[in-house]
């Protein structure tokens, strides 16, 4: 089947260099919610590692692999959206040698990914040119690298100090210059941001990293108010939404409506005609009369 022309590529979103409005990227790890964001208009559509966290329950996103992220890659793609699919390499996907990172980036693009996505600066650039290499477009990710948690010492903001700040820049100057088509900026000050955004010739797409960026991404979950009960939002996230809450609302409408005996009504159930139901002498079976047989 042919790609739908209005589909996003990564040399389209390349091009958006500095230009308006800002690119919008949001995270989906299913059918619905990739159907919802393609929906809204999204430029992009990330299938982040943090599935590992927001969907699967676990404290980190080390847990996943290749193969949960082909998984999701591929419930996204099969909606045909016509935002670019960015799927995240997960840890230790792209760290042991150049063949495993190409078949692991292969994996998510035959999964149905538009590019993947890796984190970490000039220490990766080798990693970047082998999928490069492969005709996989790559996106770069700096500042807080949530699969360096460990390394980093939680989940902290980068590049408050001068040095930090340098190095960052360098890193997404590396970036840019091995080929990355745009790099996430995580949980920098918006004054580091801001300068990596004017430096490097490609587009920034931050989260927690102020508004200078070329583009802006959320995750689902935080942008429509899902969380656990003692999940302390990050700062920079703005909830347009608590689904969770009214989900929780709607399902608690629906126990109560079965343990009333007002769902399912009438006309939520499948009916005999008169005659059937006569023919099989259900009339008068029941001292519950039904008022519509029609259907
Ligand atoms: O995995 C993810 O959702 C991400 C975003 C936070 C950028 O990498």
């Amino acid at each position: 089947m042919a790609a739908s022309t209005s589909r996003t590529t990564a040399p389209s979103v390349r091009a958006r260099k500095g230009a308006e409005p800002p690119l919008v990227m949001v995270t989906a790890y299913d059918a619905p919610s990739a159907r919802t964001v393609d929906a809204a208009g999204v430029d992009m559509i990330l299938v982040g590692d943090s599935l590992a966290m927001v969907v699967l329950g676990y404290d980190d996103t080390l847990q996943v692999t290749t193969d949960d992220m082909a998984h999701h890659v591929g419930a996204v793609a099969r909606t045909r959206p016509d935002a670019l699919v960015v799927a995240d390499l997960p840890w230790l996907s792209y760290h042991v040698s150049r063949e495993e990172t190409v078949h692991n980036a292969a994996a998510l693009i035959r999964a149905g990914a538009g590019a993947v996505k890796l984190e970490g600066g000039g220490k990766r650039i080798d990693a970047v040119r082998a999928i490069l290499d492969a005709e996989i477009p790559v996106m770069g990710h700096i500042g807080l690298t949530p699969q360096s948690i460990h390394a980093l010492g939680g989940f902290k903001v980068q590049g408050k100090e001068l040095d930090a700040a340098q190095a960052l820049t360098d890193d997404a100057v590396a970036l840019a210059d091995a080929g990355c088509f745009a790099m996430v900026l995580e949980c920098v000050p918006d004054a580091v941001a801001r300068m990596i955004t004017e430096t490097v010739p490609v587009p920034t797409i931050g989260i927690g990293a102020g508004r200078h960026c070329d583009g802006q991404v959320l995750v689902w979950h935080d942008l429509l108010g899902f969380g656990a009960p003692d999940h302390r939002r990050p700062k920079f996230v703005r909830a347009y939404a608590e689904l969770e809450r009214d989900a929780a609302a709607a399902i608690e409408q629906f126990c109560a409506d079965v343990r009333a005996g007002t769902f399912p009504s009438s006309a939520e159930t499948y009916h005999m005609t008169d005659r059937m139901a006569e023919a099989l002498g259900l009339y008068g079976a029941s001292d519950v009369a039904e008022p519509e047989l029609t259907q």
